[in-house]
């Protein structure tokens, strides 16, 4: 990817990072995620007084998107509140792994927008998906 694209992206995944409803964590994560037709979902985590309902940012770009009828991905990238460059955590990798390729791009940032781009397979090797199911 270029870097101005992944510049762009981390950038908008920190203006989805404003609007992160993180009163429990006070922990700010978004995402921003980028479909194959150039459109871009953004999505910030939301949390919940009952912890397990809680949302992370990357899900919910991706909710957004797939009940926008979007099907096709090209990129995803992820920023935070954190010194650290923060990859996707075990569930969102599943959600990943379900509508996007293994070769995409997945931006890890930091809050100063620092990055490693690190490929989905490298994040979630084996992944369950559909074949699984049919191979009985
Ligand atoms: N969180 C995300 O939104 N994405 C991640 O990849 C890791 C964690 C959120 C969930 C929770 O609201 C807060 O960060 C602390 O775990």
């Amino acid at each position: 990817m270029h870097e101005f694209e992944i510049k762009k992206m981390i950038r908008l995944a920190a203006e989805a990072k404003e609007k992160a409803y993180a009163p429990y964590s006070d922990f700010r994560v978004g995402a921003c995620l980028k479909t194959v037709s150039g459109a871009y979902y953004l999505g910030c985590n939301i949390e919940n007084a009952a912890f397990t309902p809680t949302n992370c940012a990357e899900r919910t770009a991706m909710f957004k998107a797939v009940s926008d009828g979007e099907r096709d991905f090209e990129a995803i990238a992820i920023t935070s509140d954190g010194v650290n460059l923060i990859a996707p955590c075990g569930v969102c990798r599943q959600v990943l792994a379900e509508f996007c390729p293994a070769d995409m791009p997945v931006i890890c940032s930091d809050r100063e927008g620092n990055y490693e781009v690190h490929e989905l397979r490298t994040l979630i090797p084996m992944a369950f998906t559909d074949a699984d199911l049919k191979d009985k």
